[in-house]
């Protein structure tokens, strides 16, 4: 029998009115992928916070190649060789990549002082050696999400690492992102490292897990190699019950009427480069691509929060010339944004005042805030999105990332009378309550709210759209019916435009 990089046993850990962990066991061996899996709110992430020192548990033991451990700190799980990414990035978005990356490691010079160009020089090494291509020097807050998760995932490579924890790491990258994560999740694998894995994606546990451990409501509702589970009993274990249909059934007629929304050449930047589409009352229009491709830039410039450099958009039959996104809450455009840091979730206040942020005047008599207005349409969002929390009087921070995701849901949807913008909106969502946003898109869409939605899981994209832009390059390659859409055309069209208008080489520097 092989000694564990990790063992734990009959963890707890309890906060007021919740115990997150309850008489926990889970060990990894050296070489292992082993899988965290459990619905949002289920423990995945106190359990990691404890094995990597963050939080101290109430009860149980842990050992640590075989030694029984206590960590006082993070500082020290890692000084030992436990490096844990979290599931909320945790970058200095003013500092450089290689600042980022080499945060704890500053490379010294003969004089004992850090040397800028030995920092750039292991930085680089270590990008290359994770096969992405970001400039060292570029700041965190000019770059994509996904450059800035691969940039997380860099720092976990700089000093020796026996155990690494990584928390939902593909809720922001895709397709060759992944591809590049779990190549170096094997090579580490190879060198014996143990590796913990949470996602919400089970087609990727299958692809790159040996073992699996499923936590509900805190405890383990069971553990094994992956072989031995299939897909429905994993869901089954993770949400107490069967899952029958995921995607609510198609609207029978297309949608018909004016559009509520028509974008023609527009141009912003260098994402955006001539894109023009429309959306009619009661239609999900999906827009489908490659990271990069613009999709997220686009539904900036329809809110408003990015410049408008040529083109027009119509809103409602009329043109927009002032683009703000007050105006746009205020003419019923909701938008749920990819990134969940920066959506002004306020963490230290109640779900309640959360779920109202933008639309104080909902709720507002004579000047004064109801505060009891603003609690029944908290509660209502509560039980809507079926959020894992006690009452609308728990802080937002203390709320596990799948449900600040929903709560954010419950926000937008309330203000998207007529449109609705949707960045990648299950994100770090569980199954089960990825089937609850799937039911609300298609009932907000019954009710004539046009939908518009960027996602990169294709599943998604094909089972709710009624219509699919794909978009490549700033451009829009192609438009897809819904209900004939599959994932092949999808990505023949994505990619197969680059190669027509730039050439292959163009091609391989967008995959690279
Ligand atoms: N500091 C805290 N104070 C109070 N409750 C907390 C605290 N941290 C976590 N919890 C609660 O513990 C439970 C488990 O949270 P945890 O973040 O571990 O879930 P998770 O499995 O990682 O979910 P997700 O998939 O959404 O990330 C939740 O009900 C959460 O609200
Ligand atoms: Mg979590």
């Amino acid at each position: 029998m092989v000694t564990p990089v990790i063992e734990l046993s009959r963890i707890e850990k309890e906060y007021p009115g919740v115990k997150p962990l309850d008489r926990v066991d889970f060990a990894v061996r050296p070489g292992e992928i082993h899988a965290l899996l459990g619905e949002n709110g289920a423990g995945k992430s106190t359990l990691i916070r404890v094995m990597g020192g963050a939080i101290k548990p109430n009860g149980g033991s842990m050992t640590y190649l075989g030694k029984p451990v206590s960590w006082q700190s993070p500082k020290q799980a890692r000084a030992a060789g436990i490096h844990v990414i979290h599931q909320e990035l945790a970058l200095f978005p003013e500092l450089s990549v290689a600042e980022n990356i080499l945060v704890d490691a500053q490379p010294r010079n003969g004089l004992g002082l850090i040397s800028s160009r030995a920092r750039h020089a292991r930085a680089a090494e270590i990008l290359a050696q994770l096969g992405v291509r970001i400039s060292t020097h570029a700041k965190i807050d000019e770059l994509p999400l996904a450059d800035q998760q691969m940039v997380e995932i860099a720092k976990a490579l700089v000093g020796e690492v026996r155990l690494l924890v990584l928390d939902e790491p593909t809720a922001v990258i895709s397709g060759h992102e992944v591809d590049l994560l779990f190549d170096n999740m094997r090579r580490l694998k190879r060198e014996g490292v143990g590796i913990v894995y949470v996602s919400h994606r089970l087609e990727e546990i299958f692809e790159i897990a040996d073992r699996v451990t499923i936590l509900k409501d805190g405890q383990v509702a069971g553990t094994g190699p992956v072989g031995d589970l299939t897909r429905d009993e994993m869901i089954t274990k993770m949400v107490g019950r069967r899952l029958e249909q995921i995607y609510p059934a198609r609207r029978k007629a297309p949608a018909v009427g004016p559009d509520i929304l028509k974008v023609s050449n527009l141009r912003s930047g260098h994402r955006v480069r001539d894109v023009s589409f429309a959306v009619r009352p009661g239609e999900v229009v999906g827009i489908a691509g490659m990271v990069g491709s613009g999709r997220t830039e686009v539904a900036e410039v329809i809110f408003g929060t990015r410049d408008l450099d040529g083109g027009t958009i119509e809103f409602d039959g009329k043109r927009l010339d002032r683009r703000m996104p007050r105006e746009a809450i205020r003419n019923g455009v909701g938008f749920l944004t990819e990134n969940r840091k920066d959506e002004g979730l306020f963490l230290g206040l109640p779900i309640s005042a959360n779920v109202m942020a933008p639309d104080l005047a909902g709720v507002t008599k004579r000047g004064l805030i109801d505060r009891r207005g603003e609690r029944d349409i908290a509660l209502e969002q509560i039980r809507n999105f079926a959020v894992a929390a006690p009452s609308p009087e728990v802080k937002v921070g203390n709320l596990s990332g799948g449900n600040q995701q929903k709560v954010l849901f419950g926000r937008w949807s309330r203000i998207a009378r007529k449109l609705l913008i949707l960045d990648e909106p299950t994100r770090g969502v569980d199954i089960g309550a990825k089937v609850e946003i799937y039911r609300i898109v298609r009932n907000l869409a019954e009710q004539g709210v046009g939908i518009l939605m960027i996602s990169s899981e294709l599943p998604e994209i094909i089972g709710l759209s009624d219509r699919i832009f794909v978009m490549s390059q700033g451009h829009v390659a192609g438009e897809i019916d819904g209900a004939s859409a599959t994932e092949e055309a999808i990505m023949d069209l994505a990619v197969r435009s680059i190669d027509r208008r730039e050439g292959k080489a163009a091609r391989l520097e967008q995959v690279a």
